[in-house]
């Protein structure tokens, strides 16, 4: 049994506390959240899960092995870092930390004491997100021209991060799984509309030098929710539309051929592909309940996260990327020394 303490019950942490409670092999021991108020109703639902207001009773804790943290994304460094010399393994919130050497930091530590660090990059458990990867890994989606997407919603407005940390990294992640390779160059422009509050809004545009472009438009301020990701490719095109409650990937056998024939080209003869779309069958399964499992089985088993820091460190790298090129309005930043993720 793998005793898991969890720091913060706030928005997401109840969602981290239901799912390891649930899980064959893990407990749940303990939650610390600042907030009393707040561990009321973790007794009140879990009566057997011991609460504390201070963080540090959970890492003196022996019998605890691993820390979930599920705080503001400014409090990751610190907890994650006391986690991790308190000998814990840990799971830490998307976005991994406020800065790239804050990352680094703590996936030298986590190796160092060979300890499980792993990252909620949530999407890439999810089964569509693992159906896509499926689709283009297979050479079924030939080429991938380009990733669309459009991640909106009313709120909710963070206090300590622009909405880059809290949704484009969303999409910084699914492509970096998609992909295995990291953007040559980024350019974003973004605003806040609130003054002395972190931006609200933001257009991101990813470069990567196989050709494949990227751009996402994440904001806090739509009157809907939508959350739709379009994905080209030379011989299909995906929707993924997440809100849709079944069907949430659509296959397209969509595309344009043009002449290869050197002669002809300066015509500019375009055939037009208009085949069938399809509806894959996609896991059910929780995207949470897939990560708590894995990050489980990799403590079990000395295994190495799917979502691991360097996952983490790579998309904290892009926030940071992005910020620099939104408050400069839009001045592509260069990622040096890119290429193939590891
Ligand atoms: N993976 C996902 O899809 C996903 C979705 C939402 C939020 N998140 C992430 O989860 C984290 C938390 O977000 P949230 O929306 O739940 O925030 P929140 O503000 O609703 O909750 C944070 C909680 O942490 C507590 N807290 C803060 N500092 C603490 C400390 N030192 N000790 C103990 N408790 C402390 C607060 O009292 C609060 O209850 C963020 O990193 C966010 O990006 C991830």
């Amino acid at each position: 049994m793998i005793k898991i303490g969890v720091i913060g019950y706030g928005y997401w942490g109840p969602n981290l506390v239901r799912n390891f409670a649930e899980l064959p092999g893990a407990t749940v021991a303990a939650v610390a959240d600042l907030d009393a108020a707040k561990l009321q109703i973790v007794q009140r639902r879990y009566p057997a899960v011991r609460t504390a207001t201070d963080y540090r009773d959970l890492l003196s804790d022996p019998s605890i092995d691993a820390i979930a943290v599920s705080t503001s994304v400014s409090t990751h460094f610190e907890l994650g870092m006391a986690a991790l010399k308190a000998g814990k393994h840990l799971w830490l919130e998307k976005p991994m930390t406020e800065t790239s050497e804050q990352a680094r930091q703590l996936i030298a530590e986590a190796e160092r004491r060979k300890l499980v660090l792993i990252v909620d990059h949530t999407f890439i458990y999810t089964g569509a997100v693992r159906k896509i990867g499926e689709i283009i890994k297979s050479g079924d989606l030939g080429k991938m021209y380009y990733y669309d997407s459009i991640r909106v919603n009313l709120g909710l407005f963070q206090r300590d991060v622009s909405v880059i940390s809290d949704l484009a990294v969303h999409d910084f992640s699914i492509l970096d799984y998609l992909l295995g390779e990291h953007p040559s160059a980024v350019s974003a422009s973004g605003t806040n509309h609130f003054p002395g509050t972190p931006e609200n809004l933001a257009y991101i545009t990813l470069f990567y030098d196989s050709g494949t472009i990227a751009h996402t438009n994440v904001s806090w301020l739509a009157p809907v929710k939508v959350r739709q990701i379009l994905v080209g490719g030379s011989k299909k095109m995906i929707i993924y539309d997440d809100l849709e409650p079944s069907e949430k990937i659509k296959v397209y056998d969509k595309g344009v051929n043009f002449t290869d024939d050197p002669a002809q080209i300066h015509e500019m003869r375009v055939g037009y592909r208009t085949g069938d779309m399809w509806a894959p069958k996609l896991s059910g399964a929780e995207a949470l309940q897939v990560g708590s499992q894995h990050f489980v089985d990799c403590i079990v088993n000395s295994k190495k996260p799917e979502t691991d820091g360097h996952l983490g460190l790579r998309v904290v790298e892009l926030i940071e990327a992005a910020t620099t090129s939104m408050r400069r309005k839009g001045e592509t930043v260069y990622l040096q020394g890119k290429g193939k993720a590891s």
